[in-house]
């Protein structure tokens, strides 16, 4: 692959996005010899249950370690904290065979976030270099377009379920990246469980936000089962309903170009 893509995931709470990314990474797996770099940008750290792996630490805690240490005068003035940081946050990248797995989680204390935020950001521009593929899990909602974490991605795709807020929120990501100049280089709306009569209020929706559809990934017993089991969505059988729609959609935001 000589291209390198940087995708990440956003959208209204609870419409799909870690639903999408897992979908999207297994796609990937199936599809490319690319070992893809996952980021779960939501503090929430839901992704690494999904998938069916264990993290160790997050940004957010060895961040919270280094304030602590710092706190406690156990680093000397002359250390270079920034670099020391970014050294820990490598070390919690947690490698498997078949993607690279970071997770930001939560950060305690008031201005911590920010500063991780600062920190991950700048991480996430060495780091998805070092990738053919990243994934990105964003928060839920609009803040993280403020602050800036997915500037500069390839495609940014915004999920929403059939409710208003789900467009709602799609919307004003829309208005946000304008306001923010933020370097989103393509947008696509993905609808999450809409029923085949209501598509055409997906695509009507996708056509008065501006944002091209890429797709919709239909309501899955699969996905409800396998989430209330514990199994990975990794694992969902390949003719599952929402797996075949991610063929689809991989196809129009250009991935499979890319293997
Ligand atoms: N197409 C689908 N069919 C069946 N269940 C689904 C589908 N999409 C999502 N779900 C279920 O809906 C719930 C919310 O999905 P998911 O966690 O992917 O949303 P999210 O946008 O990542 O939420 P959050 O904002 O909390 O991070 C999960 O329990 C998931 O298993
Ligand atoms: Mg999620």
């Amino acid at each position: 692959m000589s291209r390198k893509i940087v995708i990440s995931v956003s959208g209204k709470g609870g419409t799909g996005k870690t639903t999408l990314t897992s979908l999207l990474l297994k796609w990937i797996i199936k599809n490319t010899d690319e070992v893809a770099l996952v980021v779960d940008a939501d503090p929430a750290t839901n992704l690494p249950d999904v998938l069916g792996v264990e993290l160790d630490r997050t940004v957010g805690q060895v961040s919270k370690d280094m304030k602590d240490q710092i706190e406690r005068g156990d680093l000397s003035p002359t250390t270079p904290k920034q670099d020391l940081l970014e050294a820990w946050v490598f070390q919690t990248l947690m490698e498997s065979d078949r993607f690279d797995l970071l997770a930001m989680g939560r950060s305690e204390g008031e201005g911590c976030y920010c500063y991780v935020n600062n920190v991950l950001t700048r991480i996430l521009d060495t780091l998805t270099k070092n990738y053919s593929i990243s994934l990105l899990d964003m928060e839920a909602g609009i803040e993280h377009l403020s602050r800036r974490t997915d500037r500069d991605v390839d495609v940014m795709l915004v999920v929403t379920d059939p409710s208003k807020m789900g467009f709602e929120t799609s919307k004003r990501i829309k208005e946000l990246i304008e306001e923010v100049h933020i370097g989103v280089k393509k947008t696509y709306l993905v609808g999450n469980r809409f029923p085949p009569q209501l598509l055409d209020v997906l695509e009507k929706a996708a056509d008065d936000i501006g944002f091209e559809l890429a797709g919709n990934i239909p309501e899955d017993a699969n996905v409800q089962s396998f989430n209330m089991t514990g199994k990975p969505l990794l694992d969902i059988p390949d003719d599952s309903p929402s797996y075949r729609a991610i063929a689809e959609i991989a196809k129009k935001i250009g991935l499979e170009n890319l293997v």
